[in-house]
């Protein structure tokens, strides 16, 4: 079964929330692991993405979705850990694009620009997408080599 990790600070919870019980209660085949937080209780995001980061790096997770208020500092934390590639989306297509295109293996998602349809449309989409590879793959695999 193949396993995705879900993290987010307060500003996320609830997306976050709308998005694990979619996932356990849907028709999804995902194993899903949650790192919280857990309460809209105000919180630091670095906390809970590097949790969800670390994870994946690890592959102890295949993919991550990263909820904050704006999805940026998600994102942002994600991406100092190497071999994360974590993309912000707030629509269908550019999920679909971040998987098929960046090999994104981390989803970031802005918990206060969302719906929790869309969210989960989002998700959807970001998990059911295959990297296409082929010119992508030269691309992707000169993200690593960083600056
Ligand atoms: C929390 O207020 C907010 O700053 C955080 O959720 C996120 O948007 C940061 O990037």
């Amino acid at each position: 079964m193949r396993t995705v990790v879900l993290a987010s600070d307060h500003a996320g919870f609830k997306i976050k929330e709308a998005v694990r019980k979619a996932l356990i209660e849907g028709k999804s085949s995902w194993k899903v692991l949650d790192v919280g937080s857990y309460t809209e209780e105000t919180t630091d995001y670095p906390i809970f993405a590097k949790k969800a980061a670390e994870m994946v790096q690890k592959r102890q997770a295949e993919l991550g979705i990263v909820v904050c208020g704006t999805g940026n500092g998600v994102a942002i934390v994600s991406n100092k850990c190497k071999g994360i590639r974590c993309a912000l989306a707030w629509n269908k297509e550019l999920a679909r694009l971040a998987r098929a295109h960046n090999d994104a293996n981390m989803l970031a998602l802005p918990g206060r620009f969302i719906t929790e349809e869309e969210a989960i449309e989002i998700v959807d989409q970001f998990l059911d997408t295959p990297f296409e590879g082929g010119r992508h793959e030269r691309r992707v695999s000169m993200i690593e080599s960083g600056c």
